[in-house]
């Protein structure tokens, strides 16, 4: 018996998870339960929190949680540790999940939708392993206080331990020996602190523990401009929450569209892994049904992959998809037509073939 929790959120979040939804219909795997539940602004609406304690402790109890988008315009006013966006990090933090795995892969007939030249990223395929529940997002002290003198004061603390570096590397390394054995880390120790350190343990963790693969130190911002340059040289990047954030979009759109690209944070290993879309909620798009449900998708095969046990099922989820974009299947983020359905539909005929 494997269980997971949809958590369809907000905005476009609940249309792409529905069309997840109807491909784990097709799949019918064997003893998976699936459930539902709100989450987001779509909680705070019904329960005035984003994320409800059954909800935090049916999560706990699950294999995994896909998840779709969270936020949006209306509850942007809401104080600031009751908006969506404090549930996804109380989500996280719960759950534990430090290593967010987000693949920036460019699909051979997308390249052509990237905003770089298709020789750049023909090709692309980009594993960020970004670290997850610490650093600035989680760092004490932090707050807006009034000074003496009147004026405000905004401030959040970055700091990582000698641990979280660790197993957020050892991570890395370990997808390293499954890929190109290539792994380029990436900090600001040559302003930070926390950047220092990230750098020693990252080093000495490949010294002591893999020496069979090649490490690389690069600083944040050079690390931007070698993405949109030469992003080709990348294998896995590995990298804080804050700079991951920033460095997995930029990536991201070079592969065509934020639409295609899924995400999976995993933690300690039998404990659940969270999977997300690396897009948001995309208000401005939101109930017009033609968001692109891809990356739903593709969180959902790395879902099958990582932690309900089913990676045949995910190869073919992946493979359906790829058949899908070869054919010609494109919804509007990728210059097409097709409706959100419509473009389920098609990996559904895919899948089925
Ligand atoms: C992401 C998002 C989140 C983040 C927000 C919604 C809290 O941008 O998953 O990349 O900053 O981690
Ligand atoms: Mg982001």
């Amino acid at each position: 018996m494997t269980k997971l929790l949809l958590l369809p959120g907000d905005g476009i979040g609940p249309e792409v998870s529905a069309v997840s939804r109807r491909i784990l219909d097709v799949l019918a795997i064997p003893g998976l339960e699936v459930t539902e539940a709100l989450f987001g602004g779509a909680s705070i609406d019904r329960h005035g929190v984003p994320l409800a304690d059954d909800v935090l402790a049916q999560a706990l109890a699950s294999d995994a949680v896909l998840m779709g988008a969270v936020g949006g315009p209306q509850w942007a006013a809401v104080a600031y540790d009751k908006r969506p966006e404090a549930g996804l990090l109380k989500l996280r933090a719960a759950m534990n999940v430090y290593a967010n795995l987000r693949p920036a892969r460019c699909f051979a007939a997308l390249a052509d939708a990237s905003s770089l030249k298709r020789e750049l990223v023909e090709g692309l395929d980009i594993l960020f392993v970004r670290e997850l529940v610490g650093g600035v997002y989680f760092g004490e002290p932090r707050g807006i206080e009034r000074l003496p003198n009147g004026e405000r004061r905004g401030f959040n603390t970055q700091s990582y331990t000698t641990h979280e570096i660790r197993r957020v590397a050892t991570t890395a390394f370990e997808l390293a020996r499954g890929r190109g054995r290539k792994v380029c880390s990436v900090e600001k120790a040559n302003v930070m602190e926390s950047g220092v350190l990230w750098r020693e343990e990252v080093q000495k963790l490949r010294d002591e523990s893999y020496p069979d693969i090649e490490l690389s130190h690069m600083y944040a911002d050079n690390c931007a401009m070698q993405l949109v340059k030469a992003p080709l040289q990348f294998d896995i990047i590995l990298t804080d929450n804050l700079f991951g954030d920033l460095l997995s979009d930029l990536a991201a759109m070079s592969t065509g569209s934020l639409g295609m690209l899924p995400s999976a944070a995993i933690g300690v290993a039998g404990t659940p892994g969270l999977y997300e879309p690396i897009h948001g909620s995309a208000p401005d798009i939101a109930g017009k049904g033609f968001a692109n449900p891809c990356a739903s998708i593709l969180s959902l095969a790395m879902a099958l992959r990582h932690s309900l046990g089913a990676p045949q099922a995910a190869d073919r989820v992946e493979a359906a998809v790829e058949a899908a974009l070869d054919a010609g299947a494109r919804t509007r983020d990728l210059g097409g037509m097709l409706g959100t359905a419509e473009m389920g539909e098609a990996i559904l005929a895919k899948l089925a073939g």
